[in-house]
C-alpha cells in the first residue's frame, strides 16, 4: 500500500459519498486532507473521521457552481501558502430528466458544477500547478462520460467534457499527471441531489444507486490508481460491461441502452 505521508491532498465534494470515502482512504495512508464542499457540518464530520484515522484535516467552504466562491476559496488556500500534491476534482451533481423536459437553466447548472467549476478552480490554482513541481490531478468523471444514457443528457455532456479538457492540460504540462476516475454505479446519495428538468431535486435513493459498489471499496481502487499514476480507472461492477459494449459493439449499445433502468 503506497503511503501518502507528508502529502497535501485537496478533495472537492468531500462532504459525502465518494469524496468522503476518498478522504478516509487517504487519511489511512498518512496524508493531510483539505476538504471542500458547501455543507460545512458534513465536512466537519468527515474531518473528525480523518482525524480519528490519525490524519490532519481542514475544511473549506466552496460552491463549485459559483466563480465568486471558487475565487474566494482559491485566494484563501493561496494566502495560507498551501501547495497541494494531489487535487481531487470530485464534486458533482446528477440529473433525472429527459432531454426535452430539461430547462436550459438546469443544463447550465449541471455544466457549471461538474465542468466549469473544476476548470475554473484549476485555472485559479495555476500558480501552483504550472511549473516543474509534480502535481497529480484526479478528476471524477463517470461511465456516463463514455456514452450517452437516458435521463442524463446534461450529466453525460459534463462528464464527457472533463476528458477533453484535462487530457489536453496534461499534454501541455509534463509535471502534471491526470487520473480520470470513472465510476459506474456507487452506493452514494447522488440520486437524491440529482436535478429534475425544472430544477427540483429528485430527492430519492434510486434502486440502481443503492445496489451500487460500496463507496469505501470505490475509494480504495481510486487511491491505488492515483498512486500508480494511471491515466484512466474504471471502478464498479457488472455495469462496466456497457463501456466495452459501446466500444466493441456500438449497434448493440444502441439496442440496449434505452432499455436499462436509469433510476
Ligand atoms: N455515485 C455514483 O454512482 C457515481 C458514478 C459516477 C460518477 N460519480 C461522480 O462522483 C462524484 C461524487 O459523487 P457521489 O456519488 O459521491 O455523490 P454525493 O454523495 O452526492 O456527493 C457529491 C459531493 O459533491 C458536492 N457538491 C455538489 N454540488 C456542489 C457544489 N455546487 N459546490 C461544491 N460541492 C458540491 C457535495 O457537497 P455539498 O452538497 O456539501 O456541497 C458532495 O460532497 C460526482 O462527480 C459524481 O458525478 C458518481
Amino acid at each position: 500500500m503506497k503511503s501518502f505521508k507528508g502529502s497535501k491532498i485537496l478533495i472537492t465534494g468531500a462532504s459525502s459519498g465518494i469524496g468522503a470515502a476518498l478522504a478516509c482512504e487517504f487519511a489511512t495512508r498518512g496524508a493531510s486532507l483539505y476538504l471542500a464542499a458547501r455543507n460545512i457540518a458534513r465536512l466537519e464530520e468527515v474531518k473528525s473521521r480523518c482525524e480519528s484515522l490519525g490524519a490532519q484535516a481542514q475544511v473549506f467552504s466552496v460552491d463549485m457552481a459559483s466563480e465568486t466562491s471558487i475565487e474566494a476559496f482559491a485566494s484563501e488556500v493561496t494566502q495560507l501558502g498551501l501547495l497541494f500534491d494531489v487535487i481531487v476534482l470530485n464534486a458533482g451533481i446528477s440529473q433525472r430528466a429527459l432531454t426535452f423536459d430539461t430547462d436550459i437553466a438546469v443544463d447550465r447548472k449541471v455544466m457549471e458544477t461538474n465542468f466549469f467549476g473544476p476548470v475554473f478552480l484549476t485555472k485559479m490554482l495555476a500558480s501552483q500547478i504550472r511549473g516543474s513541481r509534480p502535481v497529480k490531478l484526479a478528476v471524477t468523471t463517470s461511465i456516463s462520460g463514455l456514452f450517452g444514457f437516458p435521463l442524463r443528457s446534461a450529466y453525460c455532456a459534463s462528464k464527457h467534457a472533463l476528458f477533453g479538457f484535462f487530457e489536453s492540460l496534461e499534454t501541455e504540462n509534463p509535471n502534471v499527471r491526470v487520473t480520470f476516475l470513472i465510476p459506474g454505479r456507487i452506493n452514494t446519495p447522488i440520486s437524491k441531489s440529482a436535478l429534475h428538468g425544472d430544477g427540483r431535486s429528485h430527492d430519492a435513493m434510486d434502486q440502481g444507486q443503492a445496489n451500487g459498489m460500496d463507496a469505501a471499496a470505490c475509494a480504495k481502487v481510486a487511491v491505488r490508481a492515483i498512486a500508480r499514476g494511471r491515466h484512466r480507472k474504471l471502478i464498479g461492477r457488472g455495469e462496466l460491461i456497457m463501456v466495452y459494449i459501446k466500444k466493441l459493439c456500438p449497434w448493440l449499445f444502441f439496442k440496449i441502452a434505452g432499455r436499462i433502468s436509469a433510476t
